[in-house]
């Protein structure tokens, strides 16, 4: 006899390869039934078939190419209508590690569709359900490049700059109606993400490099601290809410009549 609690549904994106089917695993261990999204419909067979032999979940796959308007559409329609559904992971996602001017425009604004435009319009398609039920809960996939747009490409690291600060904007605004978000801030994580964006793995210093296993681990041991941001490799959580202090600090300040002297005194 199972004395597993059936958790609800989760939807996850990018759940064809790498952390989403690791994220498809876990959660369909912790009791979750799923709907899967990616393009692959193969490999979300895969891992639909696989999950189902290991744990009494049902699996459902759902092919979509999230920057296809359409595709989009349906995905953001079965979030409005399936009332079972209470956890959204917004995982897909693609990089980018080249410098502005020698990248492809036409692949930057792709990226920003599915890491930016998708996430969004997914969030915002299940939100109002939450609302209404007083539950439910949103991880977002960001990285650790939203804090060091020092690293690989800026259209990158800005995409997951919005992703941290679109989740923290949801958390301001649902928190209060019972609905829980999450941004997880991955730094190097060992998944086809770094082959498709030109840059293999192991040209990075293996000693940065998590497996995708170990980082949903830790993720959702984050979650279930009731984590907003969850940033696994951070040795020292005070170091992410010293940060955030000094952001917060800064909030008086940020509007006034006047603008501050030292502009004057050059005018
Ligand atoms: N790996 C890292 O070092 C790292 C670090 C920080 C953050 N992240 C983030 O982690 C997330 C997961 O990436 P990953 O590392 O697990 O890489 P991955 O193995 O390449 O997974 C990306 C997933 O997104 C899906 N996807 C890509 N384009 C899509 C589209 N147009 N429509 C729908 N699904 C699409 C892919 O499936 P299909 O190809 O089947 O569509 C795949 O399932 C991403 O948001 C990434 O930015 C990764």
């Amino acid at each position: 006899m199972s004395l597993k609690v059936h958790q609800g549904k989760a939807l996850i994106t990018g759940a064809s390869t790498g952390m989403g089917a690791v994220y498809a695993d876990r959660l369909a261990k912790r009791g979750y039934d799923l709907v899967l999204a990616a393009r692959d419909e193969t490999k979300l067979n895969a891992v639909a078939s696989q999950l189902r032999a290991s744990y009494s979940v049902e699996v459902t796959v759902h092919a979509a190419d999230l920057t296809n308007p359409t595709a989009l559409d349906n995905v953001e329609t079965l979030l409005k209508t399936d009332q079972d559904i209470n956890l959204l992971v917004n995982n897909a996602g693609l990089g980018a590690v080249t410098k502005l001017a020698e990248s492809n425009i036409n692949d930057i604004e792709t990226m920003i569709s599915l890491n930016v435009i998708a996430l969004t319009r997914l969030s915002s398609a299940i939100v109002p359900q939450f609302i209404s039920k007083g539950q439910g809960a949103i991880i977002n996939i960001a990285s650790i490049v939203a804090l060091a747009p020092e690293l690989l490409n800026g259209a990158y690291s800005g995409s997951k700059a919005y992703v941290v600060n679109f989740t923290q904007s949801m958390h301001h605004e649902l928190a209060d109606k019972g609905i829980r978000v999450q941004a997880v801030l991955p730094g190097a994580i060992d998944t086809p993400f770094w082959d498709k964006s030109g840059l293999p793995v192991n040209n990075l210093p293996a000693q940065i490099v998590m497996t995708p296993e170990k980082l949903v681990d830790a993720a959702l041991a984050g979650f279930d601290l009731g984590e907003v941001i969850t940033i696994p490799s951070l040795p020292n959580i005070e170091d992410w809410h010293a940060l955030e202090h000094a952001r917060k600090a800064l909030a008086p300040n940020l509007s006034h009549t006047t603008p501050a002297e030292r502009y004057l005194s050059v005018a």
